[in-house]
């Protein structure tokens, strides 16, 4: 098993000063990995360096998962205080905020989270694994008091300090515009989609202004993704002909190429993959040839407003279609 030095990986700042490293490693099956499949990579992904892992209580894995981190304590393979694990509170769970917490600690065998992530700012729930047709009748648009009483409820877990860090995921300017004056502890971090063809810059401009640090997510333009998230128009990132010609300069997958460019723009990418070479060599990127200016100047030419996740199972009645999530026009 080959592995990067942790202490060689770059490193991003969260708003307190504390370092974290500049890439983690996600944890959605996609519908298509079971559980033990995702914690067997969680297992070498910690044996090949990651120290930052994207866990979520959808994901339905933290429990093996959890085991997989029990063990890496047992065996000393890394200390509970050398890692960096999230997690985030799903949709059904915003007015039982603490009970969620608590059981993806347990579940993790953690002791605590490093980050605890709003997942999405809506609590309209849909059943894990279901169809992109699948709506329930009693999802509602935003609310700021909604979202608020979350927050303060993760807040309160912080000064508990069941969490140490507070992270909100899938917002818009508009939602965070709205919120901002009333957080008392401000979110340290801000899950959103982010990749070549999708690259959400006013977003991440505004999330820097804030001192908030952006982690994308579906960094590769998640091949695998579950079908209810695919739609005809998407486009494969890694298939541009200019990731691609990057990508042979650099004798690398397309899919490093784009995680070298998330690095390097500035945030935190967190790929999933299960496939021991693939996470090993998403690591070592980060330590080695890095892009040129001018081809981070090409990447940037590659936004295509290619959102893949529309979320639009997460819509209620009389809403027009996803954009509607989005606050788009
Ligand atoms: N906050 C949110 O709402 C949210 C939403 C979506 C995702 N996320 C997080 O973001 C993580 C990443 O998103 P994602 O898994 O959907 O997409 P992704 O990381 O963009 O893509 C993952 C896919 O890329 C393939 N891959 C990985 N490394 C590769 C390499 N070096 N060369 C070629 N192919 C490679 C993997 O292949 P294999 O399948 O063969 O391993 C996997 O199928 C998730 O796991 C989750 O933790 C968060």
């Amino acid at each position: 098993m080959h592995s990067v030095d942790p202490a060689i990986v770059p490193k991003k700042k969260l708003p307190n000063g504390e370092e974290i490293p500049c890439i983690g490693m996600g944890t959605f099956g996609s519908d298509r990995y079971d559980a033990n499949q995702v914690a067997e990579a969680v297992a070498g992904g910690i044996k090949a360096g990651y120290r930052l892992i994207d866990c979520a209580a959808a994901y339905g894995n933290e429990s093996e998962i959890g085991k997989v981190f029990r063990a890496a304590f047992d065996e000393g393979t890394v200390s509970r205080k050398e890692m960096f694990i999230i997690s985030k509170v799903w949709n059904d769970m915003h007015e039982r905020v603490e009970e969620a917490c608590k059981k993806s600690i347990a579940d993790l065998q953690c002791d605590y989270l490093d980050m605890y992530i709003i997942h999405w700012p809506y609590p309209n729930y849909h059943a894990p694994g279901c169809d992109a047709d699948a709506r329930n009748p009693d999802s509602k648009p935003f609310s700021v008091a909604e979202f608020v009483n979350t927050y303060r409820q993760l807040e309160k877990l912080h000064n508990q300090g069941l969490i140490r860090h507070i992270g909100v995921s899938n917002m818009t300017i508009k939602k965070l515009e709205a919120v901002w004056p009333l957080l008392v502890i401000k979110p340290a971090a801000c899950e959103l989609e982010q990749h070549p063809c999708f690259q959400q810059q006013a977003l991440f401009d505004y999330l820097v202004e804030k001192d908030v640090l952006p982690f994308g997510y579906m960094p590769i333009g998640s091949p695998e993704r579950p079908d209810r998230d695919v739609f005809p128009g998407d486009i494969a990132d890694i298939e541009q002909p200019e990731m691609q010609q990057i990508a042979a300069a650099h004798g690398v997958h397309p899919a490093i190429v784009a995680l070298k460019w998330a690095v390097q723009r500035g945030q935190v990418p967190i790929p999933f993959a299960t496939f021991e070479p693939f996470y090993y060599s998403n690591l070592l990127c980060t330590t080695q040839d890095p892009l040129t200016d001018e081809e981070m100047a090409l990447i940037a030419t590659l936004e295509r407003g290619n959102r893949l996740v529309k979320g639009q199972v997460f819509l209620w009645e009389g809403a027009k279609d996803y954009t509607e999530l989005w606050d788009e026009d």
